[in-house]
């Protein structure tokens, strides 16, 4: 199961449009349907508009209809291993919970797994807002 997020991650990474940093990455997550979205990352020419593959990710499993995360799995190529960025941290913790796990992955597995607030201590969180 956490092999098939894996390569999910790894073909999205094939994917990546990322001409300028030449960093490519890939992304997987479990939703709390079972089912797996992944995503890469998506550069610019002009660079402040390009954006990760864990929010492509994110953007998938929101347009399905799903709102839970159980687990992601990363993976950029020229590192051997990819923790997810500040501001992706931040947009995974919108739809995760405390027991949701982050795979970092090298070419040939998951390497390292944490829990997202070992990414994210914290966490700005409050109900006077949402
Ligand atoms: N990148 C990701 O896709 N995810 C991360 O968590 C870290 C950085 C991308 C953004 C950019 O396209 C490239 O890696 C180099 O920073």
């Amino acid at each position: 199961m956490d092999d098939e997020l894996f390569q999910a991650a790894h073909a999205a990474m094939e994917k990546a449009h990322a001409p300028y940093s030449k960093f490519p990455v890939g992304a997987a997550i479990r939703a709390g349907d079972g089912r797996i979205y992944s995503g890469a990352n998506i550069e610019n020419l002009s660079f402040p508009e390009g954006w990760c593959a864990e929010t492509t990710a994110i953007s998938h499993m929101v347009m399905a209809g799903q709102r839970q995360i159980l687990e992601v799995a990363v993976i950029a190529e020229k590192l051997a291993l990819c923790p997810p960025c500040g501001g992706c941290r931040q947009r995974l913790a919108e739809f995760s919970g405390a027991s949701t796990r982050i795979y970092l992955c090298d070419e040939t597995g998951i390497k390292k797994t944490l829990m997202l607030s070992d990414l994210l201590p914290h966490s700005f969180e409050t109900e006077v807002i949402g």
